[in-house]
């Protein structure tokens, strides 16, 4: 016998629960990064377009075909398409993405732990040190700090629907933009902070090529947990009286805010850390600044505001990130488990033990992928370039898959479940989408160019990443 499927208690609930699963690290510090390097606001008007025009409708799809057929994702392809197996490939792709993406990401999550533990701890300086961070990912507490966020992570999973994930989000989600606003008000009242901020509001479209233009696409549709089958899970979770168009604006406004005020804080404290930056020479990677150039500016407040006050900012920001970061892996990690649990009959606590165990195996070796042991350090070499074991899971399953998989859910609602059952679906709970402006292109571009230029880009990848 099975119990009903568990729901969401409310439409805000889903609705914090789809935007705790969006925002993200990608949020906190990817977008500000790229924001800068790449034109400031030109960039913030780019990816603004994408989220709404090209992420969108995608996020519908995900969302109604979850909520249709009441089931994980490689359930819902087998449900709409119950005898094609090609389909259900396409559904082994969402359950298996999330998967290893949660394992690059679970790692990010514990060193932000780590940094947080040494800032409420006090100790700053040490942060700052140039080889603290590469000797912070290879020793053994590691393992300790993973063990701790695993635990936090999979302990609001076994909660359930409506009493975890729903009930995590509506805790952490506040709080987070609280601390954010909060920091942001602190970062604008110290020196020279509007020079970061002009920085950051008057675009500059002379940085805007091919390849910026591609990377904000990336960003907004990472960003938006697209891909991941994330959106289908969450969907089978929302009761027919929400309607899906008016939840999903709402996650993808939040989204889009979030990251927006997120760059209110990361680039004045930069400008105000050092008024003749050179935006150009800040680093590519948001890891890095995350963990190498933050904390330089942590330890510098000292000076102005004390030991103390300097430690509690720094504690604030890892705090914000570690939360952004939890309601993430919570989220990409209810899919395989949500999976398990539909399509081998589990109750929820027997298929959290088997994935907490498959989870750290994989992201303890993602772990030892940067120098603690040679064979993950130097796994593979493709396109000239040596990788390891994490960069792989990143280059595949980041960069190259996710494209791909919204892709093929696109062709497949639109022309195997067919545009009229998407409608339906969209229609349920918010009768007032029916034939509007927003079905219309909706209906459009999910079955033409949305598609074209997911495709594009995963040709595109495929061909500069492995060749
Ligand atoms: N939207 C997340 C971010 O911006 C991406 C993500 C979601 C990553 C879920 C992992 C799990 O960081």
């Amino acid at each position: 016998m099975n119990a009903p499927r568990e729901e969401f208690g409310s439409r805000l609930g889903f609705i914090l629960a789809a935007a705790g699963s969006a925002v993200g690290i990608g949020n906190m510090v990817g977008f500000p990064v790229a924001a800068t390097k790449n034109g400031g606001a030109a960039f913030l008007l780019i990816y603004a377009i994408f989220v709404f025009f090209i992420c969108l409708p995608v996020m519908l799809a995900e969302m109604a075909a979850g909520r249709h057929s009441r089931k994980d994702p490689l359930g819902a392809y087998k449900t709409i398409a119950p005898n094609e197996k090609h389909w259900h490939i396409a559904g082994w792709l969402s359950i298996i993405t999330p998967f290893m993406i949660a394992v690059f990401y679970m790692v990010i999550t514990v060193w932000i732990f780590g940094y947080l533990y040494f800032s409420v701890t006090g100790n700053l300086a040490q942060l700052a040190e140039p080889d603290f961070f590469d000797n912070f990912v290879n020793a053994g507490t590691v393992f300790t700090f993973m063990a701790i966020v695993t635990a936090i992570v999979f302990l609001i999973l076994l909660g359930g629907v409506k009493q975890g994930i729903e009930k995590a989000a509506k805790i952490l989600m506040p709080t987070l933009f609280v601390m954010l606003v909060g920091m942001v008000i602190f970062v604008l009242s110290l020196d020279n902070a509007f020079a970061g901020v002009e920085y950051y509001l008057v675009p500059d479209f002379s940085k805007i090529n091919a390849t910026v233009v591609s990377a904000a696409l990336s960003q907004a549709f990472f960003s938006l947990s697209l891909g991941m089958g994330i959106l289908i899970t969450y969907g089978s979770y929302l009761g027919k009286r929400d309607g899906i168009p008016g939840s999903a604006k709402m996650v993808a406004l939040m989204d889009t805010g979030v990251a927006f005020i997120a760059g209110l804080m990361i680039l004045p404290a930069i400008f105000s850390f050092n008024p003749n930056t050179n935006t150009a020479e800040l680093s590519d990677s948001s890891l890095s600044m995350i963990f190498g150039f933050l904390p330089k500016i942590f330890l510098a407040l000292q000076t102005t505001i004390g030991y103390l006050g300097a430690s509690v900012v720094a504690s604030v920001f890892f705090l914000l990130v570690f939360f952004a970061a939890i309601t993430s892996l919570v989220s990409i990690l209810e899919v395989p488990n949500a999976a398990i649990m539909d399509e081998r009959n589990l109750s929820r606590k027997s298929s959290l033990t088997l994935l907490g165990a498959a989870m750290v195996v994989f992201a303890a070796i993602s772990a030892t992928s940067f120098g603690m042991l040679d064979f993950t350090t130097h796994f593979v070499t493709y396109a000239g370039t040596e990788k390891s074991f994490f960069d792989l899971i990143y280059d595949v399953f980041y960069d190259t898959i996710l494209p791909l998989n919204g892709f093929l859910i696109c062709i497949f609602v639109v022309y195997r479940w067919k545009a009229s059952n998407l409608n339906k679906a969209l229609e349920e709970g918010e009768p007032e989408f029916k034939n509007s402006l927003f079905q219309k292109y909706v209906d459009f571009s999910i079955g033409t160019f949305i598609p074209f230029i997911l495709l594009l880009i995963f040709i595109n990848t495929v061909a500069l990443k492995y060749f």
